[in-house]
């Protein structure tokens, strides 16, 4: 096997000349973007913490120039880091570490939306076609999607695959991984591998899209994929339900789940975190009572269903007498109050973000617990972080059907590990993982042989080496050094 050499960086401009007007060449100047100014938004991730240096930022428009520039970068070994929307959360999609130097691939002219097969309820799309973009183009042909989340409008579906992205759905349909039919994609030296027939059964070997999925720009570049579709169901109702700790919000949400089979996302957050949303975004409290923990649920049914308020409103009684104390509930049915209870949720991020950008960055820490485990997980969580990082702020919430917490630490420096390296220690202690849905990219890489294992990692490592043996494609993501 080859052995990968270092990537040439920035700072030797003279050795990427060839490299930069071959790559003029292929998608035209204007789409090769080397001046500092214009290429930092692609430098930078969503959340400010990790920042790095391109040698360009390169915007192809098609699968078959994707094929040019990788060959083109293949044969001068510069590494390639593939970009959609750059709404990662774990630093892989940025020009960071091992790939500071590298040629930024930006995906997103790639935005071609085929129309819906109408006979297997299926789409075509290109990999830059963002979530928002194919909600409205599935949703005119009368379908929808099946993951959602709050960074729709950026989000990218090359990017959420490489992510295999879970969102606020995930209870009732899977993340990408469960949409994802067949992919095109572009190996590191440029070879394309297609599959894109949307055959449901189709057991000929290796599920090579269902590797490609969740392999965060490390074994091949995305281009085209198929996607399977969901029958909408419009009739919707959203709660938001107070109650007095996290225990209760579990027993409550497996209480929901027994009644509810309309229930599309069961979600948490809890009273700090809502007063900071309140705080920063111009929201308000769903109503004066005081809880401690909150939970978001959402059915959907079809149109002939009863009235979805009503059986949410019965469901929240009916928990509320015989499985837990709810401290208070409100329900909506209409889109703008829908709409509003979901904002209370959704705009975590946006507010932990404008408070990082004041008292520090925020470590993301994704992580996943049993259900049983998520009470003392929480309780102890807080402890560590308070022990080792006192003046820090601390933000919990997330996708609790899926046991899924977002632990969002503020205070530390960008690259102090310490309470990453205690919080995810813990996660593994409580037979967690570190990673729900955000990834594993350059924040996390050091804690993955913890949870995996070394027989797993060295599996990991060697189809790395298949896919990509000179190591081009994203370096420093996903894999320990
Ligand atoms: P990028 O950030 O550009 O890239 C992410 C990774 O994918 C990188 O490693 C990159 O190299 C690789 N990549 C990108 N495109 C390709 C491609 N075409 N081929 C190969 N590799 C590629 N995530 C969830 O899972 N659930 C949520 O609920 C959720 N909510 C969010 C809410 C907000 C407000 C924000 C900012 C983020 C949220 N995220 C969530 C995280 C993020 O949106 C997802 O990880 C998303 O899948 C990233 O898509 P992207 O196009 O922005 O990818
Ligand atoms: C969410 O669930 O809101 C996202 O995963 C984003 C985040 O963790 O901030
Ligand atoms: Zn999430």
């Amino acid at each position: 096997m080859t052995e990968p050499t270092a990537a040439l960086t920035a700072r030797e401009p003279a050795l990427h000349a060839p490299l930069i007007a071959r790559l003029r060449a292929i998608v035209g100047h204007a789409h090769v973007l080397t001046d500092p100014d214009v290429r930092r938004s692609y430098e930078v991730d969503w959340t400010g913490r990790f920042r790095g240096e391109a040698s360009a930022v390169v915007r192809p428009a098609s699968a078959d120039e994707v094929v040019e520039i990788l060959r083109a970068c293949h044969e001068v070994r510069v590494p390639v880091v593939p970009q959609g929307g750059n709404t990662g959360l774990v630093g892989g999609g940025v020009p960071v570490g091992e790939g500071v130097g590298a040629i930024v691939l930006s995906l997103l002219r790639l935005d071609q939306l085929e129309p819906v097969d109408q006979s297997s309820g299926q789409v075509t799309v290109g990999a830059g076609v963002t979530l928002a973009a194919l909600q409205r183009g599935v949703r005119a042909a009368g379908w929808d999607f099946g993951v959602d989340l709050g960074a729709r409008d950026s989000a990218t579906i090359g990017g959420m695959i490489a992510t295999n992205a879970g969102g606020l759905r995930l209870l009732r349909y899977g993340g990408m991984r469960q949409q994802v039919i067949g992919v095109e994609a572009v190996l590191a030296d440029g070879r394309r591998m297609a599959r894109l027939g949307g055959l449901l059964k189709d057991n000929t070997g290796y599920d090579l899209a269902g590797l490609v999925t969740g392999s965060e720009g490390t074994l091949a570049v995305v281009t085209r994929a198929r996607l399977r579709l969901v029958v909408p169901q419009p009739a919707r109702a959203v709660a938001v339900v107070g109650l007095r700790d996290v225990a209760s919000a579990v027993q409550a949400i497996a209480g929901f789940r027994a009644i509810l089979p309309a229930l599309d996302a069961a979600e948490v957050f809890f009273a700090d975190g809502l007063r900071l949303v309140c705080e920063r975004c111009s929201t308000r409290m769903p109503f004066s009572t005081d809880a401690q923990v909150y939970v978001l649920l959402e059915t959907a049914d079809g149109p002939g269903a009863p009235d979805p308020g009503e059986t949410l409103s019965e469901a929240i009684a009916s928990i509320g007498s015989s499985v837990v104390d709810v401290v208070d509930a409100v329900v909506a049915t209409e889109p703008a109050a829908r709409s509003e209870l979901w904002r209370l949720r959704e705009a975590h991020t946006e507010a932990v973000n404008a408070l990082g950008a004041e008292i520090g960055r925020p470590h993301k820490l994704d992580v996943t617990l049993p259900a049983a485990r998520i009470p003392e997980f929480v309780e102890r969580v807080r402890g560590v972080v308070a022990s080792i990082a006192p003046t820090a702020r601390l933000v919990l919430f997330g996708h609790l059907a899926d046991g899924n917490l977002h632990v969002n630490v503020l205070g530390p420096a960008p690259d102090d590990e310490e309470v990453d390296d205690a919080v995810l220690r813990l996660v593994v202690e409580l037979d967690g993982s570190i990673s729900a849905e955000h990834g594993i990219g350059r924040a996390k890489r050091r804690w993955l042989g913890l949870d995996r294992g070394p027989v797993a990692l060295a599996t990991m490592q060697a189809i790395r080496d298949a896919f990509d043996p000179q190591g081009i494609l994203n370096p420093g993501v996903l894999l320990p050094a």
